[in-house]
């Protein structure tokens, strides 16, 4: 199967108005002004399936749908946050075809009656917020956002607002307060975004990647979209492979080839010598699998159906060089200083899990801990404002549940090391034999 979003990606100059334009960018936008109206755009996104690629994998064009009729203010924000731990695709993306996207959100909002659009990019992103703010310049210049564009009575703005760098900014509500200039917490759902989103308006909130497919659809047809990857899991889906692999980057696939294929085939497999112990399927939030689910089809359901997520489409492999303790800590770590602290299972679930993890590191803890943690992640998940709970405490309990041996073994052989009562026990002992004592 050809690549659809990364055609061209190493093109050089790509990210130019001129280059994009003459390799048949914007041709797609002219034509739907021209000869379809916004429900018939819609009704491409619809058809074509493509499920929301920032996490959550909810129908695009079903979102788009729900966003009432009317001439009231409507928005559209573009999620460029991108924080998740393993996560780089929506970067490159930005950063070498920033057209794209932009035509993408025009069509996106065309087929919603969405006139005011937003980036909304993570302020660690300094180098693609410059290149998308001339990107939109150019296609200011060019015609293809303001007022009547190309001629029609459509029309939508669009600006990047750059963020200050919080995870927490990336749950879609959270970056609502956000753009309006409020601390970044999410809402309570419902009202849902779309009924009732950025400045209480009608919201449609879509991750970069799914929007960078939109041009492709109105391009080909929903239909001849949904013919690629599997029945539910349409389209290609690019994939940010990191950790213990050879080739670690991103890589664009058809949603269902097996993961297998991804990681060793184009990953490359791990280091010589090496054998993966586990592979964290959609960023570090998706709790783990191990090596005997490697065959699964990578897609959605096939992921949902293990029991994890394929979330925003990051692998993050583990080779058997790596402490599965230490990659637990590390994970409940992120997760408890990006927790926004507004409710109680999240605020003190985050940061009472990352005590007693780390006392497992050193060697402080004994096995029943292990089932105390395992059954506070029980009691965190669900019972959170937001998912950010969640993501830590799923990905906590598969690995206390599927290495349980390997942790008990470290917490035997960090006790024996740093246990003082041990030393404590053995000195006096010591102190007999040397005959210092009687
Ligand atoms: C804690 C948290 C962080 C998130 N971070 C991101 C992010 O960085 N980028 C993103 O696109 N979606 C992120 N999401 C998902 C968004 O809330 C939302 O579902 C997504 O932007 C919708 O776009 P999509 O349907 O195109 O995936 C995050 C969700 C949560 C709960
Ligand atoms: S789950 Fe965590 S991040 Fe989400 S609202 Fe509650 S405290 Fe904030």
């Amino acid at each position: 199967m050809d690549d659809l979003l990364f055609h061209d990606i190493d093109e050089p100059g790509l990210n130019t108005i001129e280059v994009y334009e003459r390799r048949g960018g914007y041709e797609t936008l002219k034509k739907a002004l021209r000869e379809l109206d916004g429900d018939r755009v819609l009704a491409e996104l619809q058809a074509s399936g493509v499920r929301g690629r920032g996490g959550a994998g909810f129908a695009m064009g079903t979102k788009a749908g729900f966003l009432p009729k009317g001439t009231m203010d409507k928005y559209l924000c573009c999620n460029a946050d991108e924080s998740e731990p393993g996560t780089f695709k929506d970067r490159e993306l930005m950063q070498k075809n920033p057209h794209q996207l932009i035509e993408g959100i025009v069509l996106a909002s065309f087929a919603a009656g969405i006139n005011k659009a937003f980036i909304y990019i993570r302020g660690e992103y300094d180098a693609q917020a410059s290149i998308l703010e001339a990107a939109v310049r150019e296609a200011y210049e060019h015609g293809h956002l303001g007022e009547n564009i190309h001629g029609s009575s459509f029309g939508v703005s669009l600006v990047v607002h750059r963020g200050a760098g919080a995870y927490i900014c990336g749950e879609e509500t959270a970056l609502l307060d956000s753009l309006e200039g409020k601390r970044g917490n999410p809402r309570l759902k419902p009202p849902f975004p779309a009924n009732a989103g950025l400045f209480q308006g009608p919201t449609l909130i879509n991750n970069v990647e799914t929007l960078s497919n939109v041009s492709h659809i109105i391009k080909h047809g929903g239909e001849w979209y949904a013919r690629i990857g599997t029945e539910k899991s349409t389209g290609t889906k690019l994939v940010s492979v990191s950790g213990c692999v050879q080739r670690p980057g991103n890589y664009e696939i058809e949603l269902g080839v097996p993961a297998r294929e991804i990681i060793f085939g184009l990953a490359g497999g791990p280091l010589p010598g090496r054998e993966i112990k586990a592979w964290f399927p959609g960023g570090s939030s998706s709790p783990v699998l191990t090596p005997a689910e490697l065959d699964l089809a990578y897609d959605f359901d096939t992921i949902a159906g293990a029991g994890s997520m394929l979330g925003s489409g990051a692998i993050i492999v583990i080779d058997d060089s790596v402490s599965i303790v230490d990659v637990c800590l590390r994970t409940a770590m992120f997760y408890k200083h990006e927790s926004c602290g507004k409710c109680t299972p999240c605020r003190e679930g985050t940061n009472w899990t990352t005590k007693m993890l780390q006392r497992v590191s050193d060697g402080l803890a004994t096995p029943m801990d292990l089932d105390i943690i395992a059954s506070v992640q029980k009691q965190i998940m669900g019972n959170c404002l937001c998912v950010l709970g969640d993501a830590m405490a799923m990905p906590v309990s598969s690995m206390v549940n599927k290495f349980r041996g390997e942790f008990e073994a470290h917490i035997e052989q960090a006790r024996a090391k740093h246990t003082p009562l041990s030393e404590a026990v053995r000195a006096p002992l010591d102190l007999t034999k040397q005959g210092a004592i009687a």
